[in-house]
């Protein structure tokens, strides 16, 4: 096991959830350990349509301490989220956020709950990727969207985005990726079609001038682009089926399914 030392007292694994914990009065610093998941937060929103629908529900898979919520605000959403850290769902809660403690490999919602579910910078912390990708599926209603992004499982990504991106402050906290946990594309537009949504994707990078002005204390935050490229940072997005096909499985959560390392054998 890799074993990292950010405090010399403190050993740590890859993605330890105690990392979240240690961190807990850095979520709203918009220049603090998280301050790329602001940048990314705002462009997750963009990708979110105003709700069509009087009590319209958006699901935040991982919300942590809740940074989408400024930009969902007016989008007429319930903005429900779910993450295992105790302090984040604390943060997300004080900021509007419906958040509740759970996994989101099981998720504590019943079926169809979510017009929209948010899966933001978690896919790639989790040990089970189906699993987590049929409990976002298994929550959307038909018809609903799912909009997410996460970090490809590429070496040019482990060289950006773990190499570099976690050894400049506010772009990732040392530590907090697991090379093994980087998400396979096509597993993913598997998993998401096994379950009735087609997904979309693009890859994302934070805008360079943005990010030279933020640099220069210029800016508060970073517009993120588009880019052809998903080989290291993407967004996906897919409407589940209006109805399921027969024939095929049904968005259920099956527990007992295959981890991620048995799919990949
Ligand atoms: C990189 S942060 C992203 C937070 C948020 N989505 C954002 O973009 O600001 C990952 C979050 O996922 C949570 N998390 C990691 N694994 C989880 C799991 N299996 N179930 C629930 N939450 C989890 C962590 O506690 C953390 O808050």
């Amino acid at each position: 096991m890799v074993i990292l030392r950010e405090h010399p007292d403190e050993p740590i694994r890859p993605n330890d959830p105690a990392l979240y914990e240690r961190l807990a009065d850095e979520w709203w610093s918009p220049r603090g350990s998280f301050a790329m998941l602001h940048w990314l937060a705002a462009a997750r929103a963009e990708l979110v349509p105003p709700a069509a629908r009087e009590g319209a529900v958006l699901v935040d898979l991982g919300c942590g301490g809740g940074l989408m919520a400024p930009h969902l605000r007016g989008k007429g959403y319930h903005h429900i989220g779910v993450d295992r850290s105790p302090t984040a769902v604390r943060q997300a809660a004080d900021h509007g956020v419906l958040a509740v403690r759970g996994d989101v490999t099981a998720v504590p919602l019943r079926d169809g709950r979510a017009d929209v579910v948010a899966a933001g910078e978690i896919l790639e912390h989790v040990e089970d990727l189906p699993r987590a990708v049929a409990e976002s599926c298994r929550l959307l209603r038909p018809g609903g969207l799912l909009v997410l992004d996460t970090l490809a499982d590429t070496a040019l990504c482990r060289a950006l985005a773990i190499g570099v991106a976690e050894r400049v402050p506010g772009m990732a906290p040392r530590g907090v990726h697991d090379p093994e946990l980087l998400v396979d594309r096509a597993e993913l537009a598997r998993e998401c079609a096994r379950h009735g949504v087609r997904l979309q994707v693009r890859g994302v990078r934070p805008s360079l001038r943005g990010l030279a002005a933020w640099l220069a204390r210029r800016s508060e935050t970073v517009p993120m682009v588009p880019i052809s490229s998903t080989a290291v940072l993407f967004q996906g997005r897919g409407r589940r089926a209006a109805a399921d096909t027969p024939g095929r499985p049904r968005a259920a959560a099956q527990p007992g399914r295959t981890t991620r390392a048995a799919a990949e054998g």
